[in-house]
């Protein structure tokens, strides 16, 4: 028998109970994708003292509610972004990894798989990462170095040389792989890059009822200030799922 499908209360706008599924049907990402350029969209988990990690991984935060969230919006994306340091410190492996997600994709007109999108200047790729050990899980990586995968990856990886940063990269998504929607999973680094440039169309942010108290672990972004000072963002809408709070913010 299949799992129970998890319920997420709505607070706002409207108060509603509802699956994560039937939520991010509603974001109608895809439709909202712009021409130039893949839509992007965000996923992100932070403590309540507005920490990104516990002991250098995110995993350590949220709960499964948090997990599911983002596995529904990595099977409504055509790509997912990452930063070369987080594929080292989370456990990365097959993106769409049960025939369930598969054939969901399938059935939506999607590849399989989302493509995996690393970018990197210096060309240090975790390739003992379980992403690399994933059959059948596509990678495409940016760099602005030379780079050939070592023996014994068994992921199917593309290397473009391209300048590593974000809007060519988001163009060149759009134009040579038909990406129309990427979720980016971070990091803290990467993600303040793509707000830096007005990247950003959607933020997805769970906010787990754990304060970590620790100086030494980063926030969600991390960077220079932004030339026009803070970036306000629009609320979309408030979810709880036991403790958590999921927010959407346009
Ligand atoms: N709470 C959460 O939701 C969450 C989500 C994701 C990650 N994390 C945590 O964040 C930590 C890793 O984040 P991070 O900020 O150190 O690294 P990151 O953003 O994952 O990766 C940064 C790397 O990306 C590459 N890069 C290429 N182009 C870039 C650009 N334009 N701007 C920025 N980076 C670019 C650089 O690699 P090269 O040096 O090769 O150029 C850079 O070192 C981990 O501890 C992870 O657990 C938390």
């Amino acid at each position: 028998m299949p799992p129970p499908v998890r319920l997420y209360q709505r607070l706002y706008p409207e108060p509603a109970e509802l699956s994560a599924a039937d939520a991010l049907a509603g974001a109608r990402l895809r439709e909202r994708a712009p021409t130039e350029r893949p839509l992007v969209a965000v996923d992100m988990v932070t403590s309540l003292d507005g920490r990104a990690t516990v002991d250098g991984r995110s995993k350590f935060l949220g709960s499964d509610a948090d997990t599911e969230m983002l596995v529904e919006l990595r099977t409504t994306a055509d790509a997912v972004l990452v930063g070369p340091a987080t594929v080292r410190a989370e456990s990365y492996g097959d993106l769409a990894a049960t025939e369930a997600r598969r054939a969901r994709r399938r059935a939506a007109g999607l590849a399989e798989r989302p493509l995996a999108v690393l970018i990197t200047r210096s060309g240090s790729i975790p390739w003992d990462a379980g992403l690399f050990a994933a059959p059948g899980q596509p990678v495409l990586i940016y760099s602005a170095v030379e780079l050939a995968p070592p023996a014994g990856v068994a992921a199917t990886v593309t290397v473009h040389r391209l300048d590593p940063t974000p809007a060519p990269v988001l163009a060149h998504l759009a134009a040579e792989h038909q990406v129309r929607v990427v979720l980016c999973e971070g990091g803290p680094r990467l993600l303040h890059s793509l707000l830096a440039d007005g990247l950003v169309d959607e933020i997805f942010l769970t906010v787990v009822p754990a304060i970590v108290g620790d100086d030494s672990q980063p926030r969600i972004v991390s960077g220079e200030p932004f030339p026009g000072g803070p970036a306000e963002r629009r609320l979309c809408w408030v979810l709880r799922a036991g403790g958590e709070l999921f927010l959407r913010y346009g």
